[in-house]
């Protein structure tokens, strides 16, 4: 399913982000290939979340580059050359949040339509048609006309799933989509998740789940401060954790 014989997806190099005088991002180099899905682990603050931000445009940063499918990001860009290209980017890429962020006043086949209308142009009947396919493969057929606060946690984080592939991105992120749930909602959550690796979606997902990281990832990329330590097969990793760091994490994570 890993498409080798194309440019990756993405592609970022060396890319350093600072708040202030705190270096957040230290120089992350790493790619991720048509059909890959990669996740990403690591300690608590050690700038997962800020990385995700970073890729779809939400943070700008000092250093390096970012190559989404051919639309590339510099470091340190001007607004005036940065603002037109951030369109694009978020053209490629669906994000998925920990909490949700569906739009509270429309149902769920409303949140879904959205952006396909207002920024793909779609018809409403296309959109309509779409949406209702998406929402039908994340298991809510019979959800279509419910408004977000009378859908479970594992519900709403499906929904928010289908809309963000119903703008058909380039590479998912996916910011610990199942920490804010219950142990059975995480699973449902999970199974849309690994449905999607298995279909081929290329996908970046941060989490704290080793089952899902264990379930869906080509390949794991443990990340310390600010960059990644180690990266590999999930199972590699698991079964011989190289650094030092690692093994404190799996430990922590109650994997040894
Ligand atoms: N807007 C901001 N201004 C200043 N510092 C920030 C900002 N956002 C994040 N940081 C800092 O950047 C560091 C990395 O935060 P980030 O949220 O990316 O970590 P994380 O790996 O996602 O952690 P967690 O696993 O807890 O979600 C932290 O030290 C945090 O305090
Ligand atoms: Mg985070």
């Amino acid at each position: 399913m890993i498409d080798n014989d194309h440019p990756p997806a993405l592609a970022v190099r060396s890319l350093v982000k600072r708040f202030g005088d705190h270096v957040v991002l230290s120089g992350v180099t790493l790619e991720v290939r048509r059909g890959e899905v990669c996740v990403i682990v690591g300690p608590s603050g050690g700038g997962k979340t800020t990385f995700l931000r970073c890729l779809n445009g939400l943070e700008d940063f000092q250093e390096g580059e970012i190559d989404l499918a051919g639309v590339k990001l510099r470091g340190g860009l001007p607004p005036t050359e940065r603002t037109p290209l951030l369109a694009q980017v978020r053209r490629q890429v669906g994000m998925v949040f920990q909490q949700f962020n569906l739009f509270p006043h429309r149902t769920a086949l409303g949140n879904v339509i959205e952006a396909p209308m207002h920024v793909l142009g779609y018809s409403r009947e296309r959109a309509t048609a779409e949406a209702a396919t998406l929402l039908e493969r994340v298991g809510l057929k019979d959800k279509l006309h419910q408004m977000p606060d009378t859908l479970s946690g594992g519900q709403q984080q499906r929904v928010a799933i289908a809309r963000a592939l119903a703008m058909k991105p380039q590479v998912m992120l996916f910011d610990e989509p199942t920490s804010a749930l219950d142990p059975r909602m995480a699973g449902e959550v999970e199974a849309v998740i690994a449905d999607l690796a298995a279909s081929g979606q290329t996908m970046l997902v941060v989490t704290h789940s080793l089952r899902l990281a264990r379930r869906t990832a080509h390949t794991l990329h443990v990340f310390e401060n600010g960059q990644p330590l180690e990266s590999g097969p999930p199972q590699q990793i698991f079964d011989a954790p190289r650094h030092e760091a690692t093994r404190r994490f799996l430990h922590e994570a109650g994997e040894k």
